[in-house]
């Protein structure tokens, strides 16, 4: 068993705390690999913000469970030597694992020295959630690591399991959901949800640039929920913008990207003045890394050097992130 307080780890009891008392959210930013990783971290201490570093079981899979746990325990390290070298403060981080689905999985972690985990039981029967949620909270809390569950369903991809259509979280389920489960924040469906394509053309309007401009957010549900569990914190997957600029990039040099529609900067600068205290963000990171280095290679086609056409991809995702922590989601200076 590996304590994340013996690793410098925090969990995100008092992050969630210090976030709703200020009126912003902690950015939650999944990572895969080392560049991801070093942009996440540097963005943040240049923007002295608090982080939530989240794994996938996908991560897991992809990049070997125990050296991205290392990696993000590592990041600890990385953080307080950059902290150093520029005169900035160390900043809290934690190292949450993302829509964990078992228990096994949540303990696995766990032992392994994540921080906070998140049992997703959205997709099971209500009192099955509850159940499943309940088990991973009582292991969970004898670590003082948190828990965060979910309500509702999230149209789009969550690992292996899709969603073709979302179910809004019942604000009516809420108290009775935190009450039995003890969870530390609740995940919910107002929708948001995963991947670039969250909204079909036809749901939305166009602005006079040709821009699709989505359905509002459905702040009155989170009104809602906020009146039944004040003071709790909440979460919002499903939260990238997929940023046009990008998506211009990614088309421009050999992409094809069709139909890509995210979530307005403007509601989730909105969904920050409720009780939202962390807002997660991946999909933002794969398109503008995914846009340096399209572009990279159409212009140095014989390029071969990974650091060459990974340096700026990593150089676009840390501009990318301290621009949600500055101008998004508020966390900057809130470290
Ligand atoms: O919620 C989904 C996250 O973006 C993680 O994606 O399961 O493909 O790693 P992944
Ligand atoms: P995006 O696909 O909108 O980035 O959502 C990521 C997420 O919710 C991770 O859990
Ligand atoms: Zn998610």
């Amino acid at each position: 068993m590996v304590s994340y307080k013996d690793l410098g780890l925090v969990n995100t009891r008092d992050m969630f705390a210090k976030a709703m008392k200020g009126g912003y959210a902690v950015p939650a930013y999944n990572f895969n690999n080392m560049e991801q990783i070093q942009a996440i971290i540097a963005a943040c201490v240049e923007t002295q913000s608090p982080v939530i570093l989240q794994v996938s079981s996908g991560a897991r899979k992809y990049a070997n469970q125990t050296l991205l746990r290392y990696m993000g325990q590592g990041a600890v390290e990385m953080m307080k030597d950059m902290a150093k070298e520029k005169g900035l403060k160390p900043i809290p981080i934690a190292l949450h694992l993302d829509h964990g689905d078992t228990f096994e999985l949540c303990k696995s972690c766990i032992e392994s020295g994540f921080s906070s985990v998140m049992i997703d039981g959205s997709h099971h029967p209500y009192e099955k959630n509850i159940e499943l949620t309940k088990q991973v909270v009582e292991y969970a809390h004898k670590y003082d690591v948190t828990v965060e569950g979910e309500l509702g369903v999230l149209a789009g991809i969550e690992d292996d399991v899709v969603a073709a259509k979302s179910t809004y979280t019942k604000p009516e389920e809420v108290i009775d959901f935190v009450g039995r489960t003890g969870v530390d924040s609740l995940a919910i469906s107002i929708g948001t949800s995963h991947g670039a394509n969250k909204f079909k053309p036809e749901q939305c309007t166009k602005n006079a640039d040709g821009i699709y401009i989505p359905p509002e957010l459905r702040f009155d549900i989170l009104e809602q929920i906020q009146e039944k569990i004040p003071d709790f914190p909440i979460v919002l997957h499903g939260s990238s913008s997929v940023p046009i600029e990008a998506v211009k990039i990614i088309n421009a040099h050999g992409g094809a990207l069709k139909n890509s529609i995210g979530i307005p900067e403007e509601q989730l600068r909105k969904a920050t003045t409720y009780n939202v205290c962390k807002v997660n963000i991946d999909s933002d990171g794969r398109l503008w890394m995914t846009a340096a280095i399209r572009k990279h290679f159409a212009e140095n086609p014989a390029e071969f050097d990974p650091r060459k056409y990974l340096g700026p991809a990593r150089q676009a995702l840390i501009e990318m992130y301290k621009h949600k922590n500055l101008n998004v989601l508020a966390s900057a200076g809130k470290a």
